[in-house]
């Protein structure tokens, strides 16, 4: 266990280099769960080999699943819509991921034995009344302290279909309530804040499964009709968008660089970030652009640019940046004016709060902050910021999107950097410090 990691030196200019980034998170493990559901052997090429990921195949395997690693692909032997072994005294672990819990909740509406899901001292603080109010409605029954893990699920025999609106905009949220549609009879209808639609275009597209997307002014209305049992399936995922955000603000801020980023995910309510940044100026421009299973797939390309404008950010793009936040404002720190945000309460539901940890960096690196009402903040830019101060980052809950946004700060920024739990990379990015290395960066 790598305990801290020290960074006192920015990264030389790095030119038309070309990288690749670990596959999607959301999609690795949206394709483990269904593939886990569908009738006999699924293949997956380039699933991330993340400790998020190996969770969720943990969890799938104590459920009665097998499944298969060789080196170029992973492959999943799902028994169809029913066909999970509940064993007694079942716990499964999420570890850190919030995607897993509460996608796997939903995937249990129907157990027959009780099952117990916990996760780490981060997961145990997540929220998971947004989930259990609807898988109750389903018709699953729960008992948890204060709606918090480790929460027991008792199943149903008797799945109702639900008609809901999920008001957060939360992706996991509308997961959620899809995959319990699956087992249920009947129609259930959606009414949700848009958020990234993998799990439609994966249950449009790859498990086929009767589903109807309506998009109205604010809202989406999807309608699903459960009891489909359907075929194993191959997939093979795309580069992550937010990883490939930490190479993309490297590069930025870098001097006199350029850098390609290969074959990542675009699809449109991922690319919050690729959006605000060329609002500020960065021309950030893609290419090879192609469509796979309903995905948007390109190269990202990207230039050195620290003559960028500040934003006042439209929050209705603020859940196709959800992930990227720390990054952004980091940008915002260094850009020319002032930038503000608002309706970013959902930030402080993440692995840590990282609507506190965005002030916090910002704050140890100079940058005046303030928070401002309605769960917003206002960054005053200072272009000309140079670092030589000392700066420790930690006790942040390990949270990797921490940790990698504090790295790229260091390695850009300058002064003296040590960052605690310097492993907790590997919860969405094993990739990331290879990737950094190849590039020239130095690290201690
Ligand atoms: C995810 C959805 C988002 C995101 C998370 C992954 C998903 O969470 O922050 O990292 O795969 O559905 P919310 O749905 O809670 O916004």
């Amino acid at each position: 266990m790598k305990k801290k990691i020290i960074i006192n030196k920015i990264i030389y200019p790095f030119k038309n280099k070309s990288i690749t980034v670990s596959g999607d998170k959301s999609l690795s493990i949206r394709f483990i769960l269904l593939s886990s559901l569908a009738n006999g052997k699924s293949s997956a090429i380039n699933i991330l080999k993340s400790e998020d990921v190996i969770n969720t195949i943990e969890c799938i395997k104590k459920l009665g699943i097998k499944v298969k690693t060789t080196k170029s692909k992973f492959e999943v032997f799902g028994k169809g819509l029913f066909g999970y072994k509940y064993k007694n005294n079942l716990i499964l672990n999420a570890g850190n991921s919030g995607t897993a819990a509460r996608l796997l909740c939903s995937i249990l509406v129907d157990t027959k034995k009780v099952i117990k899901i916990t996760g780490d001292n981060s997961l145990k603080k997540r929220d998971m009344k947004r989930i259990i109010e609807p898988l109750k409605m389903f018709g699953a029954k729960f008992e948890h302290n204060n709606y918090k893990l480790p929460i027991k699920i008792f199943g149903t025999k008797k799945l109702k279909a639900i008609n809901y609106t999920e008001n957060l905009g939360s992706a996991q949220c509308k997961s959620a309530i899809m995959l319990a549609s699956l087992k249920t009879p009947g129609v259930t209808k959606l009414k949700c804040l848009p958020s990234r639609n993998h799990t439609e275009l994966m249950f449009k597209n790859v498990i086929k499964t009767p589903i109807s997307i309506k998009k109205e002014k604010n809202y989406d209305l999807i309608n699903l009709k459960g009891l489909k049992q359907f075929k194993s399936f191959n997939y093979e995922i795309p580069g992550d968008i937010s990883s490939a955000a930490f190479f993309i603000i490297l590069t930025l801020l870098a001097k006199n660089s350029s850098l390609k980023i290969k074959n990542v995910n675009i699809n449109n309510t991922r690319i919050g970030i690729i959006k605000i940044l060329n609002k500020m100026g960065a021309k950030i421009k893609y290419a090879n652009k192609k469509k796979y299973k309903g995905e948007q797939i390109a190269d990202i390309i990207v230039k050195s640019n620290r003559r960028l404008n500040s934003i006042k950010l439209n929050p209705n793009l603020n859940s196709s940046a959800i992930d990227e936040f720390l990054l952004i404002f980091i940008i915002a720190g260094v850009s020319k004016g002032i930038s503000t945000f608002r309706n970013l309460s959902e930030l402080n539901k993440k692995e840590s709060k990282r609507l506190d940890w965005g002030i916090k960096i910002l704050k140890m690196v100079g940058i005046k902050v303030k928070k401002i009402k309605n769960d917003g903040l206002k960054i005053h830019g200072n272009p000309n910021l140079k670092l030589k101060k000392k700066i420790e980052v930690k006790n942040y809950l390990k949270d990797h999107r921490v940790f990698m946004t504090s790295v790229i700060t260091a390695l850009t920024l300058g002064g003296e950097w040590r960052i605690h739990d310097a492993d907790c990379f590997k919860t969405s990015f094993p990739s990331f410090f290879r990737i950094l290395r190849d590039l020239g960066a130095k690290t201690i």
